[in-house]
């Protein structure tokens, strides 16, 4: 009998797993190439400004993708402790498959990259990212328009000088990233405000996004007659008076 039970986690591993290699994918909104190619044009216009790149990028991929991403605010930006570096993020979108922010740190940051059910797909906008893997002596380093692809289940240590940010995509079981994104509100910074900020900004995405799937899958929505405007109370303006401020 004890023994049926160390049998779950098992099957539900291989049950998700394989859902990950069939049936998750076609729900993907998001295309690596587009974002990587989006972020070259501004990288190439703005080189090594941050600001510049992001407040002209988020329209293009909300262009690109429409209803799907946030528009750029600075002040929803929330620090982002995880496998003992800490940054800064910007959630463009989130579901239970996908998530799609601006990453980085001002300070530069160290760390381990955690491990996921997901593909990661990290898109250097400034700076640069340095990464590697056990008995890796020397690192990979990932320049502005590279793309480092962290595969699903793969490890490294990884560094990000001061003034690095980037553009990161992850496809796959996002609920599972979460704890580790999560745990160190608990056991090291107590944030709270910030560990609320992010429940807040990331519940409310993988909601909208959800209901969005439900709705546009059934012919009679439970509630029909009821106009769900494109830009939900929840959607977000950008503040000239904060743009300034971050600069
Ligand atoms: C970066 O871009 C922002 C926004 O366009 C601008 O205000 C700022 O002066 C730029 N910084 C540098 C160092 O060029």
């Amino acid at each position: 009998m004890k023994l049926f039970y160390w049998a779950i986690p098992v099957i539900l591993f291989y049950a998700f797993d394989h859902l990950f290699y069939t049936w998750l994918p076609s729900n993907y909104k998001f295309d690596k190439q587009v974002l990587q190619t989006l972020a070259k044009e501004l990288i190439n216009a703005f080189p090594n400004n941050a600001t510049a790149i992001m407040i002209d990028l988020a329209p293009k991929i909300l262009k690109a993708y429409p209803g799907l991403v946030n528009e750029l605010n600075f002040d929803e930006w929330v620090f982002n402790v995880a496998g003992g570096a800490m940054g800064t993020m910007f959630i463009l979108h989130a579901s239970i498959s996908e998530y799609l922010i601006f990453f980085g740190s001002a300070t530069g940051t160290e760390g381990h990259t955690g491990l996921h059910f997901a593909d990661d797909y990290f898109t250097i906008l400034t700076g640069q990212q340095l990464a590697a893997v056990p008995g890796a002596l020397t690192p990979e380093v990932y320049l502005p328009g590279d793309q480092h692809w962290m595969k699903k289940g793969q490890a490294k240590q990884y560094l990000i000088p001061s003034g690095g940010f980037s553009l990161e995509l992850a496809q796959g079981w996002i609920p599972a990233m979460l704890p580790f994104g999560f745990l160190q509100f608990l056991t090291s910074t107590l944030d709270f405000p910030s560990m609320v900020e992010t429940t807040y900004y990331t519940g409310r995405d993988m909601v909208k996004h959800l209901l969005r799937v439900l709705y546009s899958n059934r012919q009679i929505s439970p509630c029909a007659g009821i106009h769900f405007p494109d830009k939900t109370r929840f959607e977000i303006t950008d503040k000239p008076s904060s743009r300034t401020a971050y600069n």
